[in-house]
């Protein structure tokens, strides 16, 4: 049988589970700055549009994603959310080998499971803060179908950069290997140019480069991601295999007004980079917890000489209201770890409040 995986932000269910209300969600990592104006114009603008079915095409929403993060429309694929597309593409090239960074995002175990593929795990190790030995990996891709590779890592936070990805990729062409790299949280970063596997696209057909919508546009409820790849092919296999309206009428439009509002997008990296300075210092402060350093809107951290297991401290945080995020579930993590969202400065003063009452 499956094992089910649990993600962060199930406030719904844990207000079910605990009659409590007004909790304080540090466990998704979402911009805090919550919609833009502009998407919620372009929601309400278009409601009496969902009598409709949604534009299968997608065109404008493509096109626009074209010219945003510089990748030809016609390699473009838009998802139901980013992790519709996960699923998607290990349906279409039906790995029978799957490597694995461990800890990452759980739902390409998930993805890889669906399609009975064999997992194999490169662990990122606690004594390196995590970093990926990219000698071990290169070692570790060699007779495996898909690699994952989570860039912005959730949840460590740990980063590669784009000529490190380039060798991967190329390494993992010469052996026969497609490589995914998930840039989900990539828009929180200013100098992303310096990260992102985007510009590799074109020279490289077995590279899929997955992105959500969801997390810095603040939209995981309305659902929008998208993929790249040039593989024709593969593209072509993808858009066939998929429900031809993944994407709803109004998902379509907040995407293009979102993707249209550079004023939030700046505003929203300008604070955030202040905000995850912020709670990252502050956390530093706190005895008995050791805190990684973030790059992203989330930060890991361990809690081990605090006495507690992170479930105990996840409770406890819940008596004050808050949820954050137990990370005992992930491979390659032990009882020890939370991770905890970057939300607004009150927010974060309620959240540091809460982690020095419990650890004193
Ligand atoms: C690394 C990563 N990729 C993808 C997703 C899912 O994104 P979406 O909401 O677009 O499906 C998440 C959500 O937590 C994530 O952490």
């Amino acid at each position: 049988m499956q094992q089910e995986y649990e993600h962060g932000g199930a406030v719904d269910k844990i207000s079910r589970q605990t009659g409590k209300e007004n909790l304080l969600d540090f466990s998704a990592n979402i911009n805090p700055k919550g919609l833009s104006k502009s998407v919620r114009q372009a929601i309400e603008n278009n409601i009496d549009n969902i009598i409709h079915y949604p534009d299968v095409e997608m065109m404008e929403l493509k096109n626009k994603i074209s010219s945003s993060y510089d990748i030809a429309a016609e390699d473009i694929i838009v998802g139901n959310g980013a992790v519709e597309l996960i699923y998607i593409l290990c349906h279409v090239l039906q790995p029978k080998k799957v490597l694995l960074t461990a800890p990452a995002f759980s739902e390409y175990e998930r993805a890889a499971q669906s399609v009975n593929a064999q997992i194999t795990y490169c662990n990122l190790l606690e004594k390196n803060n995590f970093e990926l030995s990219l000698a071990s990996l290169i070692v570790a891709l060699k007779e495996q179908d898909i690699l994952f590779l989570c860039n912005p890592n959730n949840p460590t936070g740990t980063l590669l950069e784009t000529q490190d990805l380039t060798m991967i990729v190329e390494h993992a062409e010469a052996n026969g290997c497609f490589v995914v790299i998930d840039e989900s949280f990539m828009d929180f970063i200013a100098n992303s140019e310096e990260f992102s596997a985007k510009p590799l696209l074109k020279n490289n057909h077995n590279l899929f480069v997955l992105h959500s919508l969801t997390k810095f546009f603040a939209l995981p409820g309305l659902r929008l991601g998208f993929g790249a790849c040039h593989d024709k092919e593969v593209v072509k296999r993808m858009q066939l295999s998929k429900d031809p309206w993944n994407v709803n009428v109004l998902a379509q439009k907040a995407g293009l007004a979102a993707l249209n509002d550079n004023t939030y997008q700046r505003r929203s990296r300008n604070y955030m980079r202040s905000e995850i300075n912020y709670l990252y210092e502050e956390l530093l402060q706190q005895k008995k917890i050791k805190v990684y350093k973030p790059s992203v809107n989330y930060i890991l951290i361990n809690i081990q000489d605090s006495g507690m297991t992170a479930s105990e401290f996840k409770d406890k945080m819940l008596d004050k209201g808050i949820i954050i995020r137990d990370c005992s579930n992930y491979p390659g993590l032990s009882e020890f770890f939370i991770r905890v969202a970057v939300r607004t400065r009150d927010e974060n003063d309620v959240l540091l409040e809460a982690i020095e009452e419990i650890l004193s």
